[in-house]
């Protein structure tokens, strides 16, 4: 078994429930692009919203993390990686989570308890230190000496949210002696896994108020546990990239050693794109949101190709690209279904960017007769897609400089006029309970009733996103609603609404939800009983809500937009008045 059964057989056998692992891209979490850490889908939950598996949970979920993509390319960072969490929805706390950890890590994966430290909760002004931790840890046989006590062993993802004290585990990756003490800062240390007691909730201004419940969210990275599993001190050599790895060099000819940089980019950025494309979310390379981060990681791939000779025009990133399809399936099967979707993208993306890449060359060709400033550095990339290193190279090349600083200012502000920019635009923070965003959730179900009165049965959701100023709402259909077809469906749905029909709420089986036609996006996210929301006699689905109680409560509903989302699926915006 490798460690990713191990550990769900663990957790299982500790009485938690596997949850799927979520999409890459949130479903219900306008606020960020990716989903960053296994708790992310969990948030409305670790809030005090009922999940439908209970209040023991365990998964490996997809996670992608983009703010250090330059730091790709040493040994241990990746812009994608699965994370390996349970959690505790107000029901055990400190003592049981501190000792799964442990047993899970001593027993199972015998890892000698001589090379673990680990660090505890200092406590600060409005906190007190976490005296439980440090003590279960001392009960279980981690000496004083390897406890580190730190004041930002606290842990919050992003600015505001869900968050409390956190006690994390490190290794000692070397082969050199341990030393007796622990010391958080020697590399030689990595943290493995990070047990978080959330108890705690931090406003947008920065107030902390106690939350429902006392939770635990743990969560341990898959691709560093196995290669401290298996000794080695650079990721890419672990089972998980191995076999990437050696394609990488059978395709460039050339061999891992003298070219890991490139190597372990064009693996680490291929499978992040894998992901993405593959993705419910339908994700394109754009020049926006997560679509510009698929677009990057695809040239940036290509532009290292290009480096390691490998003739780009061939069909190196679809050699690659279903060598990581074929090993993640088993647990991933969007990647299966969606192959065609994923290898079209790469295609696409690589002829295009092969186009501007010659383009760009002619342009640089032409303004290269002196130095490049900032403004040409950063039109080429602007306008080519030119990464700063390849302008770098081939200003090496003509010895020649580049003002590489002014450039990288000019890419913050550019940064960070997109990060305004997407923030304004999902401002609203996370979806999930407040009034208007239940009234738009429960709009969700009339208008996907509606669209099916309106097209035919086979109309299918295939995703939705609510924010406090709008609803999106994906489904499956082959063709532009005419305009007929969207006053029908707009009035059917705002008939419902006046009409004042109750929403009622009730538990079955999910065998005999789906038997009783209940509408259901994802069935296997479904435990065996499930809640079904029903308005009136017109909509029946399978949901976690919450909703209003009568449609009354909605107001007016008005589309505001109607266009493709990717191929086959069509979206609505739609706002209510
Ligand atoms: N949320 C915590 C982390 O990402 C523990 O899962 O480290």
């Amino acid at each position: 078994m490798n460690v990713k059964d191990l550990y769900i057989d663990f957790f299982l056998k500790h009485g938690h429930k596997q949850i799927p692992s979520a999409p890459v891209v949130p479903e219900n979490d306008p606020s960020v692009l990716f989903n960053t850490a296994g708790m992310q889908p969990l948030i409305p939950y670790l809030m005090g919203q009922k999940h439908p598996y209970g209040t023991r949970l365990c998964d490996y979920q997809k996670c992608i993390r983009t703010n250090d993509l330059d730091e790709v390319g040493d040994t241990t960072h990746h812009t994608f990686f699965e994370m390996l969490g349970n959690w505790s929805l107000g029901d055990y706390f400190k003592e049981e989570s501190i000792t799964w950890s442990f047993e899970f890590l001593t027993s199972v994966l015998k890892i000698p308890v001589e090379k673990l430290g680990v660090t505890v909760f200092s406590g600060n002004d409005s906190i007190p230190f976490d005296k439980e931790s440090y003590e279960k840890w001392l009960s279980l046989g981690i000496k004083k000496e390897r406890i580190a006590i730190l004041e930002d062993n606290f842990w919050i993802a992003g600015e505001s949210g869900p968050c409390g004290g956190d006690t994390e585990i490190f290794y000692f990756r070397s082969d050199e002696e341990v030393p007796q003490e622990f010391d958080p800062e020697d590399d030689r240390w990595v943290e493995i896994w990070n047990n978080v007691f959330m108890e705690y909730f931090k406003e947008q201004n920065g107030a902390v108020k106690e939350l429902p419940n006392k939770n635990v969210d743990t969560g341990m990275g898959l691709e560093r546990i196995t290669s401290v599993l298996e000794g080695v001190n650079d990721n890419y050599v672990s089972s998980i990239w191995k076999d990437v790895i050696n394609l990488i060099e059978e395709i460039s000819k050339l061999p891992y050693k003298g070219n890991e940089q490139s190597m372990r980019i064009i693996a680490d950025h291929l499978r992040t794109a894998v992901f993405i494309s593959a993705d419910p979310a339908g994700i394109k390379p754009s020049n926006t949101d997560q679509g510009y981060i698929l677009r990057r990681l695809i040239r940036r791939a290509i532009r290292h190709a290009k480096k390691l000779n490998i003739d780009i025009f061939s069909n190196w990133e679809e050699q690659i690209a279903k060598l990581l399809i074929e090993k993640y399936k088993k647990y991933y099967k969007e990647l299966e279904e969606n192959e065609k979707v994923v290898l079209e993208v790469l295609k696409t993306e690589k002829e295009k960017f092969n186009k501007t890449l010659e383009k760009g060359l002619k342009e640089f060709k032409r303004v290269s007769d002196k130095d490049i400033d900032a403004t040409t550095a950063f039109h080429l990339y602007d306008t080519y897609g030119f990464p700063i290193e390849l302008t770098k190279e081939l200003a090496n090349e003509l010895k020649i400089n580049v003002d590489e600083k002014g450039f990288q200012e000019k890419f913050i502000q550019h940064q960070e006029l997109s990060r305004t920019a997407s923030k304004g635009k999902f401002k609203g923070g996370l979806s999930g309970n407040s009034e208007i965003e239940t009234k738009y959730h429960t709009a969700t179900h009339l208008l996907n009733a509606a669209l099916k009165q309106v097209l035919g049965n086979d109309v299918h959701q295939k995703g939705s996103n609510i924010t406090e100023e709008r609803m999106r709402f994906d489904f499956s259909c082959d063709h532009k609603l005419t305009e007929e077809e969207k006053i029908k469906t707009e009035n059917l749905v705002n008939e419902w609404i006046t009409k004042g029909l109750e929403v009622t709420k009730v538990e079955m089986k999910k065998e005999d939800a789906i038997k009783s036609g209940a509408e259901c996006m994802f069935i296997e996210k479904y435990p065996d009983i499930v809640t079904v929301y029903k308005i009136g006699e017109i909509s029946k689905e399978l949901c976690g809500g919450p909703h209003v109680k009568n449609t009354k409560e909605i107001g007016h509903f008005k589309i505001k937009k109607e266009e493709a989302s990717s191929a086959g699926v069509r979206r609505i915006k739609a706002i209510i008045e």
